[in-house]
């Protein structure tokens, strides 16, 4: 590192600018039991929960419906880590469209429009990457979404990634552990220039085949092997899906640990290659992959000088399991590079430090993560007071109201530019008929109209040449011919001028009668057409005006289009006019989706308050459970009711609260303890309750309204 620009870098990576400053510092072994307890208390809170999983699944078969519906002989597969179980729940949703076509970017173009209208929003498509791909987020379940085209082979990677997360749990929450800390501290994301999920995961599985003992075993040795063709290329896809976990005691607080140690201080990244295919790694010189120059320090220099420099391949290389020559560092640009390096020094001096878990995932960029619902669904209503939340329900409600006004307007709106397009379709269907014949006359009077014209040239060009008529021509000729074969009287021979001129005149006057002869039948072909023309012409006309008596019977039945222009533009313009309606009406669902969700929400929240037993204000188990400052009495508590129950079956005297809350119980009957019909009931439906967290998203309220379109 040069010293002219230290303080910028030294301010961005901090880490790996104190590594390049110090003297050989000896590496220490770091201790990570002590991470145990926060790790798995973080894997509960981030791993997938039941609800996620039951929109992540929704939002899937949803996916799959559209696309396999709408691009026929096409197969949509999900891949990824919603299939390896590696998911955390802020995981995107991979998808595969498996399709014979070549054209991918009609594919994409068309998938575009497809999601466009599904309501999906920030799509965008890459068409010209390694694997094309779609990319967007629904915003109903808050996922994003990566469609990639004919990815084939990551269904068989995705294969291995879940044979590995079966084998040891260890394996399974220490690519989890990883991959959050990664997320958490934005060195996650391909497309930002750092390591995708998955690079992560293979960096994570080949530390635990590499630990003595080692934990993970390689996956794909088996004596038989496998191999699949994708795209002319032939690939080994070998996965032993029987083989146990290795011998490693250690724990995941453990693994964390030597992992950051490794990574961060151990690794040599300019002699190796990450390579779980090979039990974690190979020499570059095996791989054949040089560590090219220049290095990521000096494309940062070179920019800072104003110097666009590319940087070398090769540098933090990961091999893919089953494409061997794909290196997963590829995407991975020079601020990527520090950024990873940086990271992972600072996570392995927090561990020395002992620092706390939560501190090391620090999140950093906490906008990246706005768009996730958060863990306690209820956590902005806890210190709201009463009548706070039902202002806000109210709130709601007449919002709610207000849209659904709007939606019915556009809904009816709607519906009338969809009958005035049918009425216009039916009319034009009724007419077609008709329409098709006048076209077809129209054609052939066009057609007949460019052959008169040829022919009417023809005729006139010989009428000019010769002017004398046809009969005229002939009487010469046969004067001419007589005179040339009548018997000669010996007193008058004519000269042999005069014989040559007859003879000459006899020949022409026998090229002007086959042009005249010719001119005659032009003429006559010329009459005949002319006939046919007028004929044709005068059908026209008859169809016109059958047209317009059609057209005006079924006007005279369809109202709606009485004052309109019955034409294929104008049912074209209603079914634009209902097509926009209906991409405003989609806009309006999503808002009313998230607003009922919300007064779900809500509404929730106050059954929830209403079922909860009486606490005393401000004690410590209230304000543990964030209700420190909801309602002091919640109706009597059960010993309470058998109190009063006591009471009144034995004839004692009891208060009017007492009485009010027999009556409010249902009566003696109501306070009966033990274990009655009604109180099973009742139990039942409270624990059938107890499922309030699960407000998610679901596709039904979709379907629903595309059923009822
Ligand atoms: P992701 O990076 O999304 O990983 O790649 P993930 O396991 O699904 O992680 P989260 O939960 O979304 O964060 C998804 C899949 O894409 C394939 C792999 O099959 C991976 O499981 N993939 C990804 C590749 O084949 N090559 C790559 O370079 C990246
Ligand atoms: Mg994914």
């Amino acid at each position: 590192m040069s010293s002219e620009s230290p303080s910028s870098f030294e301010q961005r990576w901090p880490e790996v600018h104190r590594q390049l400053n110090s003297e050989n510092e000896e590496a220490i072994v770091l201790e990570g039991k002590y991470l145990d307890a926060a790790i798995t208390k973080g894997l509960k809170s981030h791993k997938e929960n039941d609800s996620t999983k039951k929109r992540r699944d929704g939002l899937i078969r949803h996916l799959e419906k559209i696309f396999t519906t709408r691009f026929k002989g096409c197969n949509v597969q999900a891949f990824g880590s919603s299939q390896t179980g590696l998911n955390l729940r802020n995981g995107d949703v991979d998808l595969c469209l498996i399709t014979g076509s070549k054209d991918v970017k009609k594919i994409l173009k068309r998938m575009r429009g497809i999601l466009n209208d599904q309501g999906m929003e920030d799509i965008f498509t890459i068409p010209r990457a390694r694997i094309p791909i779609v990319k967007f987020r629904d915003p109903r379940s808050g996922f994003d979404v990566d469609i990639a085209i004919n990815n084939s082979l990551a269904l068989h990677n995705t294969k291995l990634l879940k044979a590995y997360s079966e084998c040891d749990p260890r394996i399974k929450d220490l690519i989890l552990t990883v991959k959050h800390w990664a997320l958490q501290r934005a060195i996650c994301d391909a497309y930002e220039g750092t390591f995708s999920s998955y690079g992560w995961t293979l960096l994570a599985i080949a530390h635990m085949q590499m630990i003595e003992p080692n934990l993970a075993p390689n996956l794909q040795l088996s004596e038989q092997r496998e191999e699949v063709e994708i795209g002319k290329k032939v690939y080994d896809i070998t996965v032993s899906e029987q083989i146990k976990a290795g011998e490693s005691k250690c724990t995941t607080g453990e693994l964390l640990a030597s992992f950051f140690e490794r990574f961060a201080n151990k690794w040599d990244w300019h002699a190796d290659v990450i390579s779980i295919a090979n039990g974690g790694s190979i020499s570059r010189a095996e791989k054949g992959w040089k560590f090219a120059e220049p290095s990521a320090i000096e494309v940062i220099e070179a920019a800072e000088d104003g110097k666009d420099l590319q940087m070398g391949y090769h540098h933090l290389s990961i091999e893919d399991p089953l494409d061997k020559q794909h290196d997963l560092c590829r995407v991975v640009r020079p601020e990527g590079e520090l950024t990873i390096r940086d990271e992972l020094l600072r996570a392995a001096r927090m561990v020395a430090e002992g620092k706390p878990f939560t501190k090391i995932c620090e999140v950093v960029r906490p906008e990246r993560f706005k768009n996730e619902e958060p863990e306690d669904l209820f956590h902005d209503l806890r210190d709201q007071k009463d009548h706070e939340i039902k202002s806000k329900l109210e709130n709601i409600n007449s919002e709610i109201d207000t849209l659904t006004t709007r939606m019915d307007a556009l809904e009816s709106e709607r519906a009338s530019a969809i009958r005035m397009a049918r009425a216009m379709r039916g009319i034009i269907e009724e007419t077609g008929d008709i329409r098709k014949k006048h076209k077809d006359t129209i054609v052939e009077i066009r057609k007949r109209g460019k052959e008169i014209d040829v022919v009417r040239k023809k005729r006139d060009l010989i009428n000019r040449n010769v002017v004398i008529p046809v009969h005229m021509v002939e009487e010469e000729l046969l004067k001419l011919y007589n005179r040339l074969t009548a018997v000669i009287d010996r007193e008058r021979v004519p000269s042999l001028n005069r014989e040559k001129n007859w003879f000459s005149l006899f020949f022409e006057l026998q090229q002007m009668h086959i042009k005249a002869c010719e001119a005659g039948r032009l003429h006559t072909e010329f009459i005949e057409l002319s006939k046919a023309q007028r004929q044709d012409i005068s059908q026209l006309r008859d169809f016109e005006s059958e047209h317009d008596d059609v057209t005006k019977n079924l006007l005279d039945e369809e109202v709606l289009l009485k004052e309109e222009d019955v034409s294929k533009s104008g049912m074209k313009s209603w079914d634009k006019r209902a097509n926009s309606i209906m991409r405003a009406l989609r806009q309006r669902r999503n808002q009313m989706h998230s607003l009922r969700r919300e007064k779900g929400r809500l509404e929730a929240w106050i059954r929830k308050d209403e079922k909860r037993p009486s606490v005393r204000k401000g004690s410590p188990k209230d304000q543990a459970r964030g209700t420190g400052n909801r309602r002091e009495h919640r109706g009597p508590s059960q010993a309470e009711k058998e109190e009063i129950r006591k009471k009144a079956a034995s004839g004692a005297t009891i208060s009017l609260g007492d009485l009010d809350t027999l009556l409010s119980s249902g009566g003696l009957k109501g306070l009966t303890s033990g274990d009655s019909n009604s109180d099973k009931k009742q139990r039942k439906k409270k624990s059938a309750m107890k499922n309030l967290g699960d407000l998610s998203a679901h596709r039904g309220s979709r379907n629903r309204y595309s059923r009822k379109d």
